[in-house]
C-alpha cells in the first residue's frame, strides 16, 4: 500500500469515530490519505483529529470560507487510487446512487476514476429496508465494492445487522484490492463470452439469451490485473475498447471453436463464459424460408462441437475454467462437467436464482474444484464476481 493514494470519505454516522482507526491503519501501511467529510460527518468526529492523523487538511466544503479557495473534487477523483467511504450512511448511499452531488463526498465519488469501496453503517431496520437494499444493489451493479456491515449491538442499542465492518476488515479489503493489481502481467488468457447464433436461414437463427456481460466483466477483471486477454465474443453489444483486451467477434459455435483454437496455443489459461448453442440446424437454408402456405416446418439439429472439452483435451498444464448454467442439481451437474471437459475449475450459476443468469448485472456463483469443497458466494455485480473468479483461478494456479 506504500505510496498509494486513498480518499477516505466519512459521512454522518456514529461509526465515524472508527474512521480514525482505519485512517491510522492506512497511514501505517504507507498510504497517503485525503479525508473528505460530509457536513454531518463533522458532527461525529472532528476534522482536526483526522487532519492531524493524515497530515492533510480535511476537505469538506466546496470553497474555503475565509479565502474562497475552491476544492476540486475532479482533482481528488483523479488523484485517488481508491476511494473508501466508511462509514456510508443510508443517505450518502442514496445520494451516490442518484448522483445528488450536493457535498464534496458525492462529487468526489462522481469524479473518481478508480475503485470505490463502501462500508455501510446504519440501524438494522434502515439496512434491511427495501430502499437501502435496492440502492446497495445499484451501487454493486455500478461496480462499487460493498464491504458488508456486521451484526451486533447498534447505536440504538438494538441488536442486528448494520454496524460498520471493523477497520481491520475494511483495511484488509483495500489491501486485497491493491495486492491483486497487476499480478497477471505476462499472462495471456482466453475468455469466451456471449451466445452463439446458428443460422436457420439468412434471417433466422437458433440462439440463447446470453448478453455477454459475464464474459466482458471477466475480460475487464483480467486486463485490470495486467493480463493480455483474447476475448472471443459471440453476437453481443459492442463494448468500448478495453486496454489489454483483443476482441475477436464470431457468430456460430464452429466459428467460436476455430477462433479459440487459433489463440489457445499462445494462452496460459482460458475461461469459458460463453453460452454456446448446443445444437445447430443441419442444413441452413441459403435463402429465406417462406411462410406462405407452410403451416409447419421441421428443423433437424446436429450437436455442435464442445469448445471447452476440445480445449480441455489439449490443455496440458494450462488452467481451464468452465461455467455451468443449471436449473437443478447444480453441484452434481457442474461437477460432472468439470470431469467430462477436463476443467480445473467450474463456476456454477443457476437460472432459478433471481440474482443470477442471462442479462442480469449481478450473478451468484458457486466455485467447484477438485481440491476443495464447493464454495458459495453471495450475489454481487458481475464485475465483482469476475474478481472472485480470477482470485480463485490465480490461487489454484499458485498451488499447482
Ligand atoms: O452473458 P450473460 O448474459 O452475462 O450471462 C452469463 C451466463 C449465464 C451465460 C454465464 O454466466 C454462463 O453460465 N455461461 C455458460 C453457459 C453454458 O452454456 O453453460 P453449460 O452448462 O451449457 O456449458 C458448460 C460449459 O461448457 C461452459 O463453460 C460453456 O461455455 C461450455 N460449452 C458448452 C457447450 C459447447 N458446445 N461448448 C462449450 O464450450
Amino acid at each position: 500500500m506504500k505510496g498509494k493514494h486513498i480518499v477516505l470519505g466519512i459521512s454522518g454516522g456514529i461509526a465515524a469515530y472508527k474512521a480514525a482507526y482505519l485512517l491510522r491503519l492506512f497511514m501505517k501501511a504507507g498510504a497517503e490519505v485525503q479525508v473528505v467529510m460530509t457536513p454531518n460527518g463533522r458532527e461525529f468526529i472532528t476534522p482536526a483529529t483526522l487532519a492531524a492523523l493524515s497530515g492533510r487538511p480535511v476537505v469538506s466544503e466546496f470553497f474555503a470560507a475565509n479565502t474562497g479557495e475552491w476544492h476540486s473534487h475532479v482533482d481528488l477523483g483523479l488523484w485517488a487510487d481508491v476511494m473508501v467511504v466508511a462509514p456510508a450512511t443510508a443517505c450518502t448511499i442514496g445520494k451516490m446512487v442518484t448522483g445528488v452531488a450536493d457535498n464534496m463526498l458525492v462529487t468526489t465519488y462522481l469524479s473518481a476514476k478508480e475503485k470505490v469501496m463502501v462500508a455501510p453503517a446504519m440501524d438494522l431496520d434502515m439496512w434491511a429496508h427495501p430502499s437501502t437494499q435496492r440502492n446497495v444493489a445499484i451501487l454493486r451493479a455500478d461496480g462499487v465494492e460493498i464491504i458488508e456491515p456486521g451484526s451486533g449491538e447498534l447505536a440504538s442499542h438494538l441488536v442486528g445487522k448494520g454496524r460498520m465492518a471493523e477497520p481491520e476488515e475494511i483495511f484488509r479489503a483495500v489491501k486485497k484490492y491493491f495486492d491483486r493489481s497487476r499480478d497477471l502481467e505476462g499472462k495471456s488468457v482466453l475468455v469466451t463470452a456471449g451466445p452463439t447464433y446458428e443460422n436457420i436461414d439468412p434471417v433466422r437463427f437458433v440462439g440463447n439469451w446470453s448478453s455477454g456481460k459475464m464474459g466482458l466483466a471477466l475480460a475487464e477483471a483480467l486486463a485490470a490485473r495486467g493480463a493480455e486477454v483474447k476475448l472471443v465474443a459471440g453476437p453481443m453489444a459492442k463494448s468500448e475498447a478495453i486496454p489489454g483486451v483483443e476482441r475477436i467477434d464470431v457468430v456460430s459455435a464452429r466459428e467460436m471453436l476455430d477462433a479459440c483454437l487459433n489463440v489457445w496455443n499462445g494462452c496460459d489459461a482460458g475461461i469459458m463464459a460463453a453460452a454456446v448453442a448446443d445444437y445447430a440446424p443441419v442444413n441452413a437454408a441459403q435463402s429465406k424460408i417462406k411462410r406462405e402456405g407452410v403451416d409447419e416446418i421441421t428443423l433437424t439439429l446436429r450437436r455442435n462441437p464442445d469448445i471447452a472439452a476440445t480445449l480441455g483435451c489439449i490443455k496440458g498444464d494450462r488452467m481451464l475454467v468452465g461455467f455451468a448454467l443449471e436449473t437443478e442439481n447444480g453441484v452434481e451437474n457442474a461437477s460432472g462437467k468439470l470431469e467430462r471437459k477436463n476443467l480445473d475449475m467450474i463456476v456454477l450459476n443457476s437460472l432459478s436464482d433471481p440474482e443470477a443468469g442471462f442479462c442480469k448485472d449481478t450473478n451468484k456463483i458457486t466455485i467447484i474444484t477438485r481440491e476443495e469443497a464447493p464454495r458459495c458466494y453471495p450475489a454481487k455485480s458481475k464485475r465483482e464476481v469476475a474478481d472472485d473468479i480470477v482470485d480463485a483461478m490465480t490461487a489454484l494456479w499458485e498451488g499447482k
